[in-house]
């Protein structure tokens, strides 16, 4: 292993949804699995980190917004002249006499005069020639990717991918309990890893409505404990459990007044004093009362993963109970909605 416990350099290729969570998410899902990592460069939609043995496993089973990647091959300005020359002293050894297929993309409309048609057949022709290998558009043993970006092209061995049909399967409205307002499974998911949880941990949510972000914990191995102040919503979650065959303590009960001490994580989408009840109570005393009780159910270092509209400014309720603001994602819903997502740390 190389100095430092790094094993690779990585490509990793975010999904655009956000500006900025898909990034965060890759970070949280290192630190959670104790994974060596060190970000090399930031471009658009894609990451490029140096990370120690397990980190595409880790991505490939947890991550909502890691759509793929792999050990990064080569790197090159955005001129075909530029790319034939990097395929020319790429280190092929990981093909050799294997069969391979090349892809390309571009990231939103970078580089435009680049033709991604072109880029897969340079990566072919040197493939073939420099590797020894084989072409296989079907059925090949290894992917090649070449992604267009802001900052020039940026080849790589596809490791992994992510299985975007295993989020649209928990959609919502497809569970036995639906309730409106729920977040979709993919940024359920991202909440949960940015709360720093792990296989065997136990993860809280503690107004967990139809239990959106228990089915994502449970999902990955982690103990997850729910709770909610309306009765219909606590049997309504354990039914959705239930239904994806997944187990979950979920109780009645105000998050004001958490019954849990040393928990690893805590991630919730909190009423927003808008759709959802708050059985009367001022929006603004729930967080803050939330975050106190939070702060008293995590171990040392646990983390929250939370939102709130932003003028509710979640940092600063965090703050006063006696957290370390991690960091902040605005998210814009629509006209008169921006929610901020927060990570404190206790
Ligand atoms: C935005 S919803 C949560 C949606 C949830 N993430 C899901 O997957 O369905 C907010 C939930 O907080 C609950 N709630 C409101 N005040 C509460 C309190 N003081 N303690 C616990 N739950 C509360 C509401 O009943 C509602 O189900």
């Amino acid at each position: 292993m190389a100095a430092g416990g790094y094993l690779n350099r990585l490509a990793i290729l975010l999904s655009g949804e956000h500006p900025t969570l898909p990034f965060s998410e890759v970070c949280a899902v290192m630190r959670a699995e104790g994974i060596a990592y060190r970000v090399f460069a930031k471009h658009d939609q894609l990451l490029l980190i140096d990370a120690g043995g397990g980190a595409t496993e880790a991505l490939r089973e947890r991550s909502a917004y890691a759509m793929e990647g792999g050990r990064l091959l080569a790197q090159s300005q955005a001129s075909i002249e530029e790319f034939r020359r990097a395929c020319k002293e790429m280190d092929w050894g990981l093909i050799k006499g294997r069969t391979f297929g090349a892809k390309a993309k571009r990231v939103r409309r970078h580089c435009e005069h680049i033709d991604t048609q072109e880029l897969q057949s340079i990566v072919g022709e040197e493939a073939t020639r420099e590797g020894d290998a084989k072409v296989d558009l079907m059925a090949p043993e290894v992917w090649i990717r070449s992604v267009i970006t802001d900052a020039g092209i940026f080849t790589y061995a596809i490791d992994f991918a992510s299985d975007r049909h295993s989020f649209s399967s928990r959609k919502p409205k497809t569970r036995p309990y639906f309730h409106p307002g729920v977040l979709e499974p993919k940024i359920a998911r991202a909440f949960v890893n940015l709360c720093g949880v792990r296989r065997g941990d136990t993860f809280v949510d503690p107004f967990c409505g139809t239990g959106g972000f228990l089915i994502e914990a449970a999902t990955m191995g982690i103990y997850a404990f729910g709770m909610d102040v309306d009765r219909r919503m606590v049997i309504g979650a354990g039914k959705n459990l239930k239904h994806y065959n997944l187990d979950a303590d979920i109780v009645l009960g105000d998050a004001m007044a958490l019954p849990v001490s040393k928990a690893d994580g805590i991630a919730s989408d909190p009423p927003y004093g808008r759709g959802t009840t708050t059985l009367g109570q001022d929006v603004r005393e729930v967080i803050s009362g939330f975050m106190e009780s939070a702060f008293d159910a995590l171990k040392a270092g646990g983390r929250v993963c939370t939102a709130s509209p932003t003028e509710l400014r979640p940092a600063e309720l965090a703050t006063s109970a006696g957290f370390r603001v991690v960091e902040e994602h605005s998210m814009r819903v629509h006209k008169s909605l921006t929610r901020l997502i927060i990570v404190v740390e206790k």
